[in-house]
């Protein structure tokens, strides 16, 4: 039996492990946010524990089980997540000048995303905790993941509110999975009521509070285990994420200081958050270095996945506490690493390309050193956006061309 908790990522004090959605109530009585995360008796942990039992020929999430909340292994919900490539293109190591560049590819999971790891742990947690119903909200990713792992899960019940531009395809994948999407301006009311009122899990971010479980942040965290078995056995120097919650980049940190409490390391990567300069509340924030994330008025970018005019303090505080910062990119360079990207064979919807144009960012003003160890987190696969996909081809293939035509792009 292992021995869990939930910790206050503010102020410290300690919860039994249970539903707790709203944050610490300790820091509510004093006006502040408070958002919990999983604690675990590290020691214990460390004393026996077995590294070859991470072995990535289980192709499974719960490979990393020691180190999990879920207790009962009949909860244990997969789909066979995790296990992606950490992958060295060679044409963006050429552009950036950056030899030991890293892509942690994660569109290679079951709905082509990170959100799998996400959903993985925390639809699993529900069931261990005895929920049958799930809610989320949406640009997507997240409520596409919320729908598979559901219904993975035999949850009587998914309910995803999608926000108003959320993929077509990304939809009707939720409603092919058994769930059910609804596109709402103002989600954040419903997703209350269907919490408070019906009972429903909520499988939402860590914060931005009104509500947020502590429990997808132990999936995101086991992307730091798998780059440091496959960096065999090391840490990189930098790691760029991008970020709207910012779970995305609070998963990894942790991960990555889990790992140094078991001893496995010394080290920890500086942590670089990266957005779309048309809505850049961490930016923002890091610039002024506040202690919480402030809003954005009027968001606008392509990469709706992190579009997002708040975002959680967990990530703003890793930002501080490893010595990295959040850089902003614009469109025009998210779309450039796009291509790069594709070029690269990885086909990445804009949001997972800030990364890479946040690290050739980073290059280009000397903030990373050509000799450095860089891993940018790729999120999500371009296969599920059809439509901005279309408009990133400069022309659509011809169809019957002449043989002079063929020649002539071609170049023969
Ligand atoms: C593809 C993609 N990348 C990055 C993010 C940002 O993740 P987070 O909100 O955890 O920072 C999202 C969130 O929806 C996403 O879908
Ligand atoms: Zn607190």
């Amino acid at each position: 039996m292992k021995d869990t908790g939930l910790i206050c990522t503010v102020c410290g004090a300690e919860y039994p492990m249970g539903p707790m959605f709203h944050g610490c109530p300790s820091c509510q009585e004093t006006g502040t946010v408070g958002a919990l995360t999983v604690t675990y008796d590290y020691d214990a942990i460390r004393r026996g524990f077995d590294l070859e039992t991470w072995s990535p020929n289980w192709h499974s999430i719960w490979r990393f089980r020691d180190l999990l909340p879920v207790q009962d292994s009949a909860c244990q919900i997969t789909l066979g997540e995790s296990d992606t490539g950490l992958i060295r293109p060679r044409r963006l190591q050429e552009t950036t000048g950056l030899s030991h560049l890293y892509i942690k590819n994660e569109t290679t999971n079951p709905t082509w995303a990170f959100k799998d790891r996400f959903h993985a742990v925390s639809i699993s947690m529900a069931k261990e905790l005895g929920y049958t119903r799930v809610t989320a909200s949406t640009t997507g990713n997240h409520g596409a993941s919320a729908a598979a792992y559901s219904a993975a899960a035999g949850m009587d019940s998914c309910v995803i509110l999608c926000h108003p531009e959320s993929s077509e395809l990304q939809r009707n994948m939720i409603r092919l999975y058994g769930g059910h999407a609804y596109v709402l301006n103002d989600r954040f009311q419903y997703l209350d009521r269907l919490i408070t009122e019906y009972g429903f899990y909520p499988s939402t971010t860590m914060e931005p509070m009104p509500m947020g479980t502590p429990f997808g942040i132990e999936g995101y965290k086991t992307i730091a285990f798998e780059i440091y078995l496959q960096l065999a056995r090391n840490l990189p120097d930098h790691m760029f994420c991008p970020i709207a919650a910012g779970d995305s980049l609070y998963g990894p940190w942790k991960g990555f200081g889990e790992l140094k409490k078991l001893g496995l390391t010394d080290t920890l990567p500086v942590m670089h958050g990266v957005q779309p300069a048309g809505c850049n509340p961490y930016v923002r924030s890091f610039q002024e270095n506040s202690p919480v994330v402030m809003v954005h008025p009027d968001p606008q970018s392509i990469a709706l996945s992190i579009r997002d005019d708040v975002g959680g303090r967990p990530a703003l505080q890793a930002m501080y506490d490893s010595e990295g910062d959040a850089t902003d990119v614009t469109d025009d360079e998210i779309v450039e690493a796009v291509k790069l990207l594709a070029h690269s064979g990885i086909l990445v919807e804009p949001s997972s390309a800030a990364s890479v144009a946040g690290a050739i960012k980073a290059a280009a003003e000397g903030r990373i050193k050509s000799d450095e160890t860089v891993v940018c987190l790729v999120t999500g696969s371009g296969a599920k956006w059809p439509e901005v996909m279309a408009d990133l081809v400069d022309e659509p293939a011809s169809i019957e061309p002449s043989w002079e035509t063929i020649r002539t792009e071609v170049g023969l």
